[in-house]
């Protein structure tokens, strides 16, 4: 069966217009990806192939972007933010490697995954290398309290990827497992993006808000991500959709359908979460769109983008923290 083909979203939101983020920081991005470029180096050249395959890929640079906005915002007027920026990116690009292997999936910004072209072990082993990479960029950034923020950062999402992995088949995983998973496979990240503006400003005190801010939005976006994984198309998503129910990943739209629908549908469900499989994922997709949880799942991620913004309620007014109330909102409007 071709998942890609599932029907698209029903839903009205509209993509909140980033282009004019894009814009503000386009100066430092081309930066920041000219130094991602310049940090590719290795005489191995599979290597050198994997990471400019996914890398120039493109994807959305939203936690670079995070990086560059809470730095400024934040009132940090120096340059550090970009080097910054590019190992967060390197970060990010090492988990997407790994979690489409772990994931099987086989779609990836739009173009077959790593692992689909040149398989798991590679996929893997370029993974680490980016990830080590980024620690190598790091110890060059020479702070410790950088080296802290990403360090745990990075052990908390590979946390996370092995609490989801004791989930999987588990058709009963609570709520609150799901938002513990997601805290430290996703919304981590987002954190240590924006703490980080914090840290190089020197200020302390703005801390807390920006790391508040970042793991909030974090959370609105990876819920995101779990409900456009039932209503997106592949096209516009980049990615198959369907993936999660086909590996037994129980998200958020299935957890809270459970609650609305009739026992035998919710026992087809349990099962097909038990052995996975593709086979009824149409049906299932269908009833889950059917039952009001990807409504009630989209409240959750506006809610969490909305406790984001309010973070930044003492933070003084400035292009760059609007920028950051933006991405808040696009965080849950996204299409893709
Ligand atoms: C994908 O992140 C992984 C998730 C946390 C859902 P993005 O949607 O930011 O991926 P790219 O970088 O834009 O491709
Ligand atoms: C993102 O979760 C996890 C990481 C950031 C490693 P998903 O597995 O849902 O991400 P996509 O949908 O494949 O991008
Ligand atoms: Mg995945
Ligand atoms: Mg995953
Ligand atoms: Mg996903």
């Amino acid at each position: 069966m071709d998942r890609s083909n599932v029907r698209a979203a029903t839903q009205a939101d509209t993509t909140t217009d980033i282009q004019h983020v894009f814009d503000l920081c386009a100066d430092d991005m081309a930066s920041v990806n000219r130094l991602i470029r310049g940090s590719l180096d290795s005489n191995v050249v599979l290597i050198r192939q994997i990471s400019e395959y996914i890398i120039g890929s493109g994807g959305k640079r939203l936690r670079p972007m995070l990086v560059l906005l809470a730095a400024r915002a934040c009132g940090y007027p120096g340059q550090g933010h970009i080097t910054v920026a590019a190992i967060i990116e390197f970060i990010h690009t090492a988990t997407l490697l790994h979690d489409d292997v772990v994931d099987e999936s086989d779609l990836r910004r739009g173009q077959e995954s790593a692992h689909a072209v040149w398989g798991n072990a590679a996929s893997v082993l370029v993974g680490d290398f980016l990830y080590s990479r980024s620690f190598q960029m790091m110890v060059k950034v020479d702070s410790m309290q950088v080296m802290e923020v990403l360090s745990n950062a990075t052990n908390t999402i590979a946390e996370g990827e092995v609490e989801q992995l004791l989930n999987m088949h588990d058709p009963e995983v609570s709520e609150q497992s799901y938002f513990s998973v997601i805290e430290k496979k996703t919304a981590k990240l987002f954190e240590a993006a924006c703490q980080l503006g914090a840290v190089l400003a020197g200020k302390p005190e703005l801390e807390e808000q920006m790391a508040v801010f970042g793991r909030e939005l974090g959370a609105a976006f990876q819920v995101a991500d779990d409900v456009l994984d039932y209503t997106a198309s592949a096209e516009t998503l980049g990615k198959n959709i369907g993936d999660d129910l086909a590996e037994g990943k129980p998200t958020l739209p299935l957890i809270l359908s459970r609650k609305h629908l009739a026992t035998e549908h919710q026992q087809m469900i349990d099962e097909t979460i038990r052995r996975g499989g593709v086979e009824r994922i149409e049906q299932i997709a269908e009833l889950i769109r059917g039952s009001g949880a990807i409504d009630e799942s989209m409240d959750v991620a506006r809610s969490r983008s909305q406790a984001a913004k309010r973070a930044l309620s003492g933070l003084a007014e400035s292009k760059w923290k609007d920028a950051m109330m933006d991405l808040a909102s696009y965080s849950v409007s996204r299409q893709y």
